[in-house]
């Protein structure tokens, strides 16, 4: 027997959204965005199960596609924030390592590098998130000096990233729409290249068809989950795939006017039966959950009451016909959305499922 605290991740649905993300633009390549350990869900098995429709995988760091190629994937696999130093270029043409190129640093580096073979090259342009990537103006320059290159493949990718693509009522999607589109009439017309171009992530995929392009950049949508806040058809198709579930450990009964675990900051009101459940803080679950955050028992859905513990929540389930030690206990997923809990707890589902730790076991399944 081991702790019952586990996230079981369904490859079947994880399949299924990528063939969704695939069918809204049937026209582009959809690269997995499987950085971050696969958001949490196991970046190895994430890619294998997909390695057999996806032309290339997302990662954010060499040490990441490092992991993949030794795992055994053998696509191309972008790094979306390029280099962090000039030894990772020659690593990357070794590798088959696809890179973003984001500022002149990056840029000076590819050209200079003595490669065994041409990289592909993704040129960021910022068109107003102003995180990363050049101005329009000063990717015409990094443009012309990677064109120039015997290092760098041809076509050259132009890429962009939104910042509010998950806000249908902003206009700053359209606005940034506007200056990457402008950019690449400008360079096509000067030079008449073919540019091939990466605009979107889940929520444009999703929501914004003007927007897809040649590559399309798929990540949170692939785990099942909405990137927006308001309902969107073609989200609402999305399964999600991780199931975070435990057990109840522990049941009591309190009288009116007790308290319960750290702090003692929730109260009964009235006589309550107390379920404990094995899984806390050290397994990813918030500790700033208020009391009243969803818990599924037996499926059904029970307050949290009583402070997050590093091990343990507390529950109340006096209105549950029937609860027993043992018992199933879900805290997010198909029947309890992940974003439900992080809108509980002031965050996003992103961060939630990103930042479970790997004391949780991870079962696959399908
Ligand atoms: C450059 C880039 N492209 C695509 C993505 C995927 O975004 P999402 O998970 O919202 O689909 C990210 C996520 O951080 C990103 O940084």
């Amino acid at each position: 027997m081991s702790r019952p605290t586990v996230a079981v991740v369904d490859l079947k649905s994880l399949r299924s959204n990528f063939a969704l993300a695939q069918s809204l633009a049937p026209g582009a390549n959809a690269i997995p965005m499987v950085k971050a350990n696969a958001y949490g869900h196991g970046m190895i098995e994430v890619s294998r199960a997909l390695a057999e429709s996806a032309p290339a995988f997302g990662v954010a760091s060499i040490d990441e596609a490092l992991t993949l190629r030794q795992a055994g994937i053998q696509q191309p696999i972008l790094l979306l924030e390029g280099t962090f130093s000039c030894d990772e270029v020659a690593i990357a043409a070794d590798n088959n390592f696809m890179l973003m190129v984001e500022n002149l640093v990056q840029n000076d580096a590819i050209v200079n590098a003595s490669i065994s073979q041409p990289i592909i090259v993704w040129l960021g342009i910022d068109t107003g998130m102003h995180r990363l990537g050049f101005q329009p103006k000063e990717a015409i320059q990094a443009y012309q000096a990677l064109k120039n290159s015997d290092n760098v493949a041809k076509p050259i990718i132009a890429a962009s990233h939104f910042a509010c693509a998950d806000d249908m009522g902003s206009s700053a999607t359209s606005a940034q729409l506007a200056i990457f589109d402008q950019w690449i009439k400008s360079q096509t017309l000067a030079s008449g290249d073919i540019i091939k171009q990466s605009l979107a992530n889940s929520a444009a995929i999703l929501a914004w068809p003007k927007t897809h392009r040649d590559w399309q950049r798929p990540g949170y949508m692939l785990y099942g989950n909405s990137p927006f806040s308001e309902e969107q058809d073609n989200a609402d198709k999305l399964i999600p795939v991780m199931s975070l579930q435990s057990a109840v450990i522990s049941i009591r009964c309190i009288s009116s006017g007790e308290s319960v675990g750290y702090t003692a900051n929730w109260t009964a009101k009235r006589d309550s039966t107390i379920a404990t459940i094995t899984v806390g803080y050290g397994d990813g679950y918030p500790r700033h959950a208020p009391n009243g955050t969803p818990v599924l028992i037996n499926g059904v859905r029970c307050p949290l009451v009583g402070r997050v513990s590093m091990d343990m929540i507390t529950v109340d389930v006096t209105d549950l016909d029937l609860v027993s030690i043992g018992d199933k206990v879900v805290l997010w997923g198909p029947e309890l959305p992940v974003n439900e809990i992080a809108h509980h707890c002031d965050t996003i589902g992103y961060e939630l499922l990103t930042r479970m730790p790997s004391r949780v076991p991870r079962i696959y399944v399908n």
